[in-house]
């Protein structure tokens, strides 16, 4: 059954990430504001996320708001806040009948009350969803994460809880957003840029990487798909010699 696929044996990918990029120009192209890439971009979710689970991919964790993303002018941001909350509104109850547990991970404190408030809820109302994970990453950054875990993990050792000594990698590891989940297998970027702009450096050690030129509103099935035939077939060697040992010119 295994096409190249996980070191666990099955194809996965069990766990997708996306950088969901591009709505900006998407809209540009289009003679458009920013603001209508947003709308186009949203619409785009809930279809990728119900076909990730056709595929039998378990998590979902989507790239929504850097912690960069602030720098934007002050009316699109107005406007992305807009978008988060009518999508938590909107979506969480379809989430919580189709069994999907909604997590939103990022600083929550230079939210609005009222998006702090829809985000508890939308969090509260799908938590017993045991049939897959939406993760959106909002005012997130990896860095910001990074620096989160070894300051907790600071707290613990000037409270006397731990020593120094205890911190290591794997400790480090259970303190970082999506620790309880299983590992990113595949990164996605869409809109042709490719880099990582600050999103989950720490877990996606060992992501396969995949840079599409299609921008975020234009990204869909087919796209999808094209991404995991594209990760099942990569030989995931984790440092080692992976499964056919060592294979000359390919
Ligand atoms: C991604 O689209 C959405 C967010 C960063 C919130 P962009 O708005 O960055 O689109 P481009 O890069 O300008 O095309
Ligand atoms: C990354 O896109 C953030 C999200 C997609 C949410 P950006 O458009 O903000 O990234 P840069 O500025 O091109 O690196
Ligand atoms: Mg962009």
């Amino acid at each position: 059954m295994s096409a190249g696929g996980t070191h666990a044996g099955a194809p996965g990918p069990r766990h997708i990430a996306i950088i969901m990029d591009g709505n900006g120009r998407w809209a540009a192209r289009r003679g458009l504001s920013p603001s209508a890439g947003h709308k186009a971009g949203v619409e785009r979710i809930r279809d990728l996320l119900s076909a990730c689970r056709d595929r039998g991919v378990e998590v979902l964790t989507l790239f929504a708001f850097s912690s960069e993303n602030w720098q934007r002018p002050p009316k699109e941001v107005e406007l992305l806040m807009g978008l988060f909350y009518s999508y938590l509104r909107k979506e969480a109850r379809r989430m919580r009948e189709e069994g999907v547990r909604l997590r939103v991970i990022g600083r929550r404190d230079r939210f609005s009350p009222r998006l702090q408030r829809a985000i508890a809820s939308a969090e509260e109302s799908t938590r017993g969803g045991a049939e897959g994970e939406l993760v959106i990453a909002a005012d997130y950054g990896g860095r910001w994460d990074i620096a989160r875990a070894a300051r907790e993990l600071a707290e613990e050792v000037a409270a006397g809880e731990r020593s120094p000594e205890s911190i290591t990698e794997a400790l480090l590891d259970g303190y970082m957003q999506l620790a309880d989940l299983p590992p990113v297998d595949l990164l996605i970027r869409s809109s042709g840029e490719q880099r990582i702009s600050n999103f989950i450096l720490w877990q996606a050690a060992y992501s396969e990487f995949y840079f599409t030129d299609t921008l975020w509103p234009d990204f869909d099935e087919s796209e999808l798909d094209a991404a995991i035939a594209a990760y099942r077939r990569r030989d995931r060697r984790f440092g080692g010699r992976g499964e056919g040992g060592v294979v000359a010119g390919v």
